[in-house]
Formats: C-alpha cells, sequence, structure tokens
C-alpha cells in the first residue's frame, strides 16, 4: 500500500473514502469532521443526535455524500475518550478502518491526521502511528494457497493518503509515515516468517533471510555453523539440535551505528526454534500445534535489526538468532543427559521440551563473549506466561531495574506492553540440580521465572532483560493492527529501544 502526505481541505478532496473521527460524547465536531459535517449539511450531527454515531472507540459509521461532497463517502470513527487517547488509539483505529474499507472494496481513501490537531499528539507520532495502523491492519499471509484456493479475497486498499489542512505539519507528518512504514513492514517480515510451516522456515531458510535483510539495508551478516558451535563450546545449544536432521545456525547481524564508541551497544538476542516437537519429552499433538512459531522471537530480532539498520540510531546492536529444531530421534539427547554450556557450567536437562533456555544460554555467553554490555533476549519461552499473563503483555524479567525500565518505555512509546515479574532467590531453588550446576526445568511452579532464573546465571552481571513473548507472539482475533495470527511482537519495542538508548 502506498501511503502518501498532502496540504489540504478535507472538504475539497476528491476520494472513494473520506476517513474523519470523532471523541466519545461530542455534539458538535470541530476541525475536519467539522467541516465535512458541515459540507454534509450536518448529516454527521445529526446522527450524534440520533445516538448512531458515539464516538466510541472500534465504532465506524459510513456516509454517502451523494454529491455533497468530492469525496464519495465519509467514514467516521470513533476514537473513544478524549483523556484516554494517545498515538495507540490512533494506531487501533487506522487497523481497524483499513480492514473495514477493504471489506468493501474500496482502493483508495483520504484520512485525516488523527490527533495531530486537538489531539495534541504531534504531526510525526500521527503519521507514525496512522502507517503503523495501516500497513500491520491489513497484514494478511496467503503465501501458501494455491491460486484456485480457498477462494479470492477482496482486492487491496491500495492508496492512503494523510490530509492535513496546516501545511507547517505536513514535513513532520511524512517524517513520521517513514518510521511508520519501517517499522510496520519489518514487522510484516516477522509475521510472515512465523506464518511460514516449519519445512520451510527451517534454520536455513531463516538464515537466508537475516542474510538478505542484511543485504538490503547494509548490515553484517553471519552465521555459525554447527562444527563453529562445537569449537567455541557451545554444549547447550547443540544438545538441542543433535536430535534434528536441520543443520543448526547461529545467526549474526551486526549494525554499527557509532563506530568511535564500540562498548556503546546493545545485543537483541532471539529464540529460533523453528519448530519444537518438545524432543524426547514430546508435546501431546495439541501441544505441538503452533510450534511453527516457537521462533517468534528470533523472527522479531531479525525485523528490529531491519528497522535499526534504516533508522541509523548511534548506537551498536547485534542481532543474534539461535536456530535449530528440537526433534525426538536416535540422536536425540535424553532426559538426564548433562551438558556444558560455551562459559563451562552445566545443566541438567531434566526436560527436553524445556529448549529455549538451552539455546538462549549459549546465546547469551557468546553475546558476552562479542563484548555487548547490554542485552535483551525475546523468547516464546514458557507456556506458563500465557497462564499467567495472557495476551495483553509480553512478562519481562531483568537482573538490572534501569533496562528494565526503559524496555517499559520504549514498549509505551510502540503501545506494546511489558509487566515485570520479581525474580526473587526462593524461585533459584527450584532450578538447582543434585547432579550438574542447575536443571532446566523447576516443574510446575513459577515456571517463567524459573526459566529466567537459568538465563540469569548465564548473563551474570551483565544488565539484562528477558522478555517471554510465549502469550503475545499471537493474537486470536483480528483487532486494530492485529490480525489473527502472530503479531511479530515486539519487534518494533525492541527497535525503538536502540533509539531511545542512542538519544540519551
Ligand atoms: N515453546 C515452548 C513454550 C510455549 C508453549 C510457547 C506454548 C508458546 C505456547 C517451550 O519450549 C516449552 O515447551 N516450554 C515448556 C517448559 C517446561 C517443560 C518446563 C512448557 O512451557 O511447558
Ligand atoms: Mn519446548
Ligand atoms: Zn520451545
Amino acid at each position: 500500500m502506498q501511503i502518501n502526505v498532502r496540504h489540504g481541505d478535507v472538504t475539497q478532496a476528491q476520494t472513494p473514502a473520506l476517513v474523519v473521527n470523532l471523541f466519545q460524547g461530542v455534539t458538535r465536531p470541530g476541525g475536519a469532521t467539522g467541516a465535512a459535517d458541515h459540507a454534509l449539511g450536518g448529516a454527521i450531527s445529526q446522527l450524534i443526535r440520533d445516538g448512531e454515531i458515539k464516538g466510541k472507540a472500534g465504532e465506524i459509521t459510513l456516509i454517502h455524500t451523494l454529491g455533497k461532497m468530492p469525496a464519495a463517502r465519509v467514514v467516521v470513527a470513533g476514537l473513544g475518550p478524549a483523556e484516554k487517547f494517545d498515538a495507540q488509539v490512533v494506531r487501533q483505529v487506522c487497523g481497524d478502518v483499513v480492514r473495514y474499507l477493504r471489506r468493501r472494496g474500496i482502493k483508495q481513501a483520504v484520512t485525516i491526521a488523527h490527533g495531530a490537531g486537538i489531539g495534541g499528539l504531534g504531526a510525526k507520532a500521527s503519521g507514525q502511528a496512522i502507517a503503523e495502523g495501516a500497513i500491520l491492519g491489513l497484514y494478511r499471509f496467503r503465501h501458501h494457497f494455491s491460486n484456485a484456493g480457498n477462494g479470492e479475497p477482496e482486492g487491496e486498499l491500495e492508496e492512503l493518503t494523510t490530509l492535513d489542512r496546516d501545511a507547517a505539519r505536513v514535513p513532520d507528518l511524512e517524517a513520521g509515515v517513514r518510521v511508520g512504514q519501517v517499522m510496520a513492514e519489518a514487522t510484516c517480515l516477522a509475521r510472515d516468517m512465523v506464518n511460514h510451516p516449519a519445512n520451510v522456515m527451517t534454520p536455513t531458510e531463516m538464515a537466508q533471510v537475516a542474510e538478505r535483510v542484511a543485504q538490503g539495508s547494509g548490515l553484517e551478516f553471519r552465521a555459525l555453523d554447527r562444527p563453529q558451535m562445537a569449537e567455541l563450546g557451545m554444549g547447550a545449544l547443540l544438545g538441542v539440535a543433535q536430535g534434528s536432521q536441520e543443520p543448526p545456525k547461529l545467526i549474526v547481524l551486526e549494525y554499527v551505528g557509532d563506530p568511535a564508541n564500540p562498548s556503546n551497544n546493545l545485543g537483541l538476542l532471539g529464540k529460533g526454534i523453528t519448530f519444537d516437537s518438545g524432543g524426547l519429552s514430546l508435546k501431546t499433538p495439541e501441544g505441538m500445534e503452533r510450534m511453527k512459531g516457537d521462533m517468534a522471537g528470533g523472527a522479531a530480532v531479525i525485523a528490529a535489526m531491519q528497522i535499526i539498520a534504516k533508522l541509523q540510531p548511534r548506537i551498536n546492536v547485534t542481532g543474534l538468532v539461535t536456530a535449530t529444531e528440537n526433534m525426538p530421534s536416535g540422536t536425540a539427547q535424553r532426559p538426564g543427559d548433562v551438558v556444558r554450556a560455551m562459559n563451562g557450567k552445566t545443566i541438567e536437562v531434566v526436560n527436553t521440551d524445556a529448549e529455549g533456555r538451552l539455546v538462549l544460554a549459549d546465546a547469551i555467553c557468546y553475546a558476552r563473549r562479542l563484548g555487548l554490555t547490554r542485552l535483551v533476549d525475546v523468547a516464546t519461552l514458557t507456556g506458563a506466561m500465557v497462564t499467567t499473563l495472557g495476551k495483553a503483555c509480553t512478562g519481562l524479567m531483568s537482573n538490572n531495574q534501569a533496562l528494565a525500565e526503559q524496555v517499559i518505555v520504549a514498549g509505551r512509546n510502540s503501545g506494546e506492553q511489558f509487566w515485570q515479574l520479581p525474580m526473587l532467590e526462593e524461585y533459584k531453588e527450584l532450578i538447582r540440580s543434585d547432579v550438574a550446576d542447575m536443571k532446566n526445568s523447576g516443574g510446575r511452579q513459577a515456571g517463567s521465572i524459573t526459566a529466567a532464573w537459568l538465563l540469569v546465571q548465564f548473563a551474570g552481571d551483565v544488565p539484562w532483560v528477558h522478555l517471554d513473548i510465549a502469550g503475545t507472539a499471537t493474537a486470536e482475533r483480528d483487532k486494530g493492527h492485529l490480525v489473527k495470527g502472530p503479531t511479530g511482537a515486539p519487534a518494533r519495542t525492541l527497535a525503538q529501544l536502540a533509539v531511545n538508548l542512542a538519544g540519551v
């Protein structure tokens, strides 16, 4: 979809659909909505009086103009209460509106810059949220349908023009739209990677996607293979990979934005289990059904690296993705095996289905070897996370409160929510082993936190944040900028974190 910004008057806009808005409880619309209302002979205020338009969030009303305006239709989008309004509301409203337009076969639309005027958002934030909401909201994955398959979908909304009557706001709107496009397009790439089945999105294919991203945006790319992992002593990662015929890859993407200050850096680490069968601790069929998506953390890291490469913040960022399958076979690791990670620490593998923490343990060691000074890992790590927080927010665990809060703030900027869980010493006892330095599962209690306790023993005193996206990696239904299926989260937050860290 093409997104434009233009200076002009809504009452003059020639378009199949003009999108205006209304805060909840407003009875006399002002600004652009008021101008449209006037041109329509008071139709919008009449619908408000009749109680058909309330301005509730998610409410969409279609009015045919029947020649009263150059626009063929006016779409009134509810913004909800003014006191709850922010960029996230714009993202949500735009996502809902673009799908509404597409369902009606509308190919072009003009929208006012929600919130740039009386909403108090600022033009850049408004432009970014509009682009993100529109691109993410229209996302769909039809790659594996044959032409005859499953019916042809309606056409695409091809062009969205943001119109502002204040010419002075146009440059900021344009800048915001550009950032939003970069953010959203990369997020869609992450969604594609997660949507692809595991027979397509193998570790080798993930590495190829990362290499294409690097070539397209000027990142350094390399991928360690099995012998190189062995050379480095990555026994925890190799233990998981040894059951699979697919060659594992440790994908490395490097962005150098502050060459004069190598220690001004950030490491983004992603779990890239391209299929999690559970290994010999085999999952049930229901439990396995969605496990092609167990590389969502890795996909988000690759996407974030693409955003960072395009936005060019003054900071050095390294993305690491541990891509491998977790399979049962004659070569698979056994429950009870003891593996030795790159830093020499040993782990008793009591459950081969707790594989994410094993591959991340070696990724964290490798990140430290590379001299990374701040680490954020992202993983669909525990089913317990879905039980604890559901899908409303990502669970966050950390050994460093400052970095934890920087992630939470970046999430607030991006409209992605995080909630911190306590790393109490009591939980550490649950993964004490009788035969090794630790065991890889603490059983049923506090499953997400015990997983983090394993990871932190590899991070040591390096500031580290762990994001468990088992719940937030996928959405159950279309809603705002999210569509049913993979969300691409938290790619935008990771990139925003790099931008924010570079800014201070
Ligand atoms: N990939 C799963 C976690 C998961 C479950 C993500 C459901 C998304 C939805 C992970 O590798 C896993 O299997 N974790 C186990 C850990 C347990 C064996 C300690 C779990 O959560 O059951
Ligand atoms: Mn597992
Ligand atoms: Zn897993």
